[in-house]
Formats: structure tokens, sequence, C-alpha cells
């Protein structure tokens, strides 16, 4: 953990892009320990190939190696996929009360698509992680709910993303176009899931999207 703290530490300060000079105590100060684990530390990086050290006269300098910039890319992307791996954390909303109407519209094409009958309205989360909610559903193919024309209105495609919410199959539901910005999931699903999950504003949920 140190260690990886540490490579951290020494590409934040540019060592991935040139020589940079440290010393031990700037360092253990930052990592919260001592000098000499920090030496020791260096010592175990470098025997891995994941920095170069030079000492000159009393001065350490301190460069990352390819193998130690690859290893540090390797790392954040094995982070990104499994902190970003279809969930959603959110908090129960109210919405403007549209959601039924719309809901209802799209109804036909929902049991086509989804194969549900869906309960007459959107369960409004304010994600709260991840920051953005497409980090939780990139890499995830969508179903396109086609858009149609009715009674000379236009109701566009949406984009709808199957998710499991407390054991109920629903979808996230992205309209093309939308008032909401992508801080709010609109979720539909078979139930009415306050009711069935006993949820109120506020409430906290998780969401699992399905790959
Ligand atoms: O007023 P708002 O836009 O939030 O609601 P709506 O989309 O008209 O939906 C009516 C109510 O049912 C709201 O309280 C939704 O949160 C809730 N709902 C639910 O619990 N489960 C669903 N599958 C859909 C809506």
């Amino acid at each position: 953990m140190k260690k990886i703290m540490l490579l951290t530490l020494l590409a934040k300060r540019r060592a991935g892009a040139e020589k940079v000079r440290v010393t031990m105590r700037g360092l253990a100060e930052e990592l919260g320990t001592s000098p000499q684990s920090v030496l020791r530390l260096l010592d175990e990086l470098e025997g891995e190939g994941l920095i170069k050290k030079e000492i000159v006269g009393r001065k350490t300098w301190v460069a990352l190696s390819e193998d130690g910039l690859r290893f540090l890319e390797g790392l954040c992307d094995s982070i990104s996929e499994a902190i970003y791996n279809g969930l959603i954390l959110g908090e129960v909303v109210s919405g403007i009360g549209e959601g039924a109407y719309y809901v209802r519209q799209y109804a036909p094409l929902i049991r086509e698509y989804l194969g549900f009958d869906p309960y007459p309205g959107t369960l409004n989360l304010k994600v709260l992680f991840p920051k953005v909610v497409f980090d939780a559903l990139c890499g995830v193919r969508p179903v396109i709910l086609p858009g149609f024309v009715k009674e000379g209105r236009t109701f566009g495609d949406v984009r709808a993303y199957r998710v499991i919410i407390g054991g109920v199959e629903g979808a996230i539901v992205v309209p093309s176009r939308t008032i909401h910005p992508p801080k709010i999931a609109e979720i539909v699903a078979p139930v009415n899931l306050r009711e069935k999950l006993g949820l109120r504003d506020g409430s906290r949920v998780r969401v699992r999207v399905v790959k």
C-alpha cells in the first residue's frame, strides 16, 4: 500500500515526465512514515524496475520507469473497472410529476422492448455515485425505444438501460431530449418502487446495471 502511495506521489511530483529531486524527509512527511521507510520503499521500487534512482552527492533524483508508468496506468484502469462496474448509488427525489404521462405514452414500447408493463411514473434518483451517471453506464449497450408521433406530438428516441433495484428488474431511461441534468437517473419498473421497497424522498438506494 505504502509502496503504491509512494509511486503515486512521485508521479504527482512529475517524476513520470523527468528526473525529480526528492528528500527522504519530504516524502516521509507526505506519506506519514519515517525517512528510513521511504528509503527502503524506494529501494524496493527500484528493485522491481518501477523507478530509477540516482544519488549524486547528498542529493537523490528519482524518475518513474516506463514499467512504473504502465503499472500506475494498469492500476488506475483496474480500479475504475472495479468501482464503475455497473453500480449507481442514488438518493430518491421527487420530480415534477411528468413521469407518469411519458411512461404511459411509451408503455407499449417498454412492454415490447423491455418485456414488462411499467408502473406509470419514474422513480427519480439523484446520482451520488459515480460523479457522472454515464460512468456507470459506459460499455453497457442501451435498448433503444424508437421515437414516434402520436396525435401530432413527437416523442423522441429513449435509451433504456436494464437495471436491478432492490431485486426488481427495471430500466434507467434517458430521453434523447431531457430537461434533467445527468445528475438525475429516472427509473421505470413494473411496480411502484417506493411502495415495494419502502422508499421516501432522501432514501438511498443502490442500483445494479445489467450488462
Ligand atoms: O412527481 P414525479 O415526477 O417524481 O413522479 P412520477 O414520475 O409522476 O411518478 C409518480 C410517483 O411514483 C413518484 O413518487 C415516483 O417516485 C413513484 N414511482 C415509483 O415509486 N416507482 C416507479 N416504478 C415509478 C414511479
